[in-house]
């Protein structure tokens, strides 16, 4: 399984700002979190193979030109909370879905705390020091969540966030196993969990695809990543510790339930990014599985309620767009279709998950998009299908 992309953002970040050398092993070795690596090179931290050399709290160097977060809004959220707290100013910028992605959500509450910070482009950063307050996050969103307590490691006083419903909490984590009495961090040494949102595409195909068992090893499984298995159930075996993070051994199982979901609005936060592959999954339930509560579907790397309504349409599911979702009437048999990514990742590999359990061919256009999260993702769809 490729390595945790949301842990291998925050692993780098958090290191880079410690105290110490760390190894990080099995990182994610997709785009976004290379954006993350190549932004924090450009800012004076020093990165090799599985190694970062921290530079301490306040050993980051302004950066020779603009910091480029390609398509990764974690990098560009996850820094500009970092990077709000440093005496030099910063300029990040992204392609053309990361500049149409909401930014107001993370400056508001770094203007707050008392930094400078305007988009777009995004520019952070000094004006210093900062004050820590108390934010009650407005959406569910661990971005931001993560941009504003970074930012508290900068701030004179208490940071704190509340929820309007809990979030992956991996910075949190982190946080707990690096930090020092005297409110520095300490280097932490990581051998990265799988990516849980990466083995959904396999749990799915595995609960639905009559001839799929699939073995999925070291996957993470913390419970802010893990609620889509109450929908998708696999098994899990061999439990234990990648540092602060819950790992282990899941194998797939065959669907036994297979009436639609009664579907409640606060689950779609917990499970933002597999709803795209559950919402082919619901195509093959029995009755009417309404999935509502998943509005930040449509800022995410594309409107991804768009994506997928377009995508299983053309392959013959029965479905209707929502302003929050999509009301999906099933089973129908999906048909081949030549279907677009838009070059988004997951919208990608959930459409490839619905094109192996459709009949005859379907092409998924943008395909490559998917190195953005899981480089190897097409080269396992040949082995499995072999
Ligand atoms: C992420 C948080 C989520 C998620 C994204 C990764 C993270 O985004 O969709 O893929 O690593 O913190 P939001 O915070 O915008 O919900």
């Amino acid at each position: 399984m490729p390595g945790d992309k949301s842990i291998s953002h925050r692993a780098l970040i958090l290191n880079a700002i410690a105290d110490g050398e760390a190894r990080l092993t099995g990182l994610s070795a997709g785009e976004d979190v290379g954006s993350t690596t190549a932004c924090l090179r450009a800012l004076g931290v020093h990165l090799q193979d599985d190694t970062v050399q921290g530079v301490g709290l306040h050993g980051l160097k302004p950066a020779p030109a603009a910091l480029d977060c390609g398509n990764s809004g974690t990098t560009m959220r996850l820094l500009a909370g970092v990077l709000a707290g440093q005496p030099f100013e910063s300029v990040l910028v992204g392609d053309a879905s990361l500049s149409r992605r909401p930014m107001d959500r993370v400056l508001e509450p770094l203007r707050r705390m008392g930094a400078a910070a305007s988009w777009p482009p995004l520019r952070v950063g000094g004006r210093t020091p900062l004050r820590g307050i108390t934010y009650q996050l407005p959406v569910a969103s661990a971005q931001v969540k993560s941009a504003v307590l970074l930012a508290g490691l900068y701030a004179e006083g208490e940071t704190a966030v509340v929820e309007p419903a809990p979030t992956r909490d991996h910075t949190e984590r982190l946080l707990a196993a690096m930090r020092t009495p005297d409110g520095r961090l300490r280097a932490l040494d990581l051998e990265l969990p799988g990516d849980p949102s990466a083995a959904a595409f396999w749990v799915v195909l595995g609960a639905l695809h009559p001839d799929a068992d699939l073995e999925l090893p070291g996957v993470g499984v913390n419970a802010s990543r893990t609620a889509y298995l109450s929908l998708a159930p696999a098994g899990r075996g061999d439990e234990r510790w990648a540092g602060p993070e819950p790992v282990a051994d899941l194998r797939t199982l065959p669907l036994a339930d297979r009436r639609a979901w009664r579907w409640d609005p606060a689950l779609s936060a917990q499970v933002i990014d597999e709803l795209p592959v559950l919402a082919v999954a619901a195509t093959q339930l029995e009755g009417t599985t309404r999935i509502t509560g998943a509005r930040e579907l449509r800022v995410k790397e594309s409107d991804r309620i768009a994506a997928m309504s377009a995508g299983l349409a053309a392959m013959g599911a029965a479905l209707k767009e929502l302003d929050d979702g999509w009301e999906i009437r099933g089973p129908r048999p999906l048909q081949g279709a030549r279907v677009d990514s838009r070059g988004d990742h997951r919208v990608a590999m959930a459409l490839a998950v619905a094109g192996l359990l459709a009949e005859g061919k379907t092409e998924v256009e943008g395909a490559e998009c998917v190195s953005i999260s899981y480089p190897g993702f097409w080269e396992e769809v040949e082995r499995i299908c072999r």
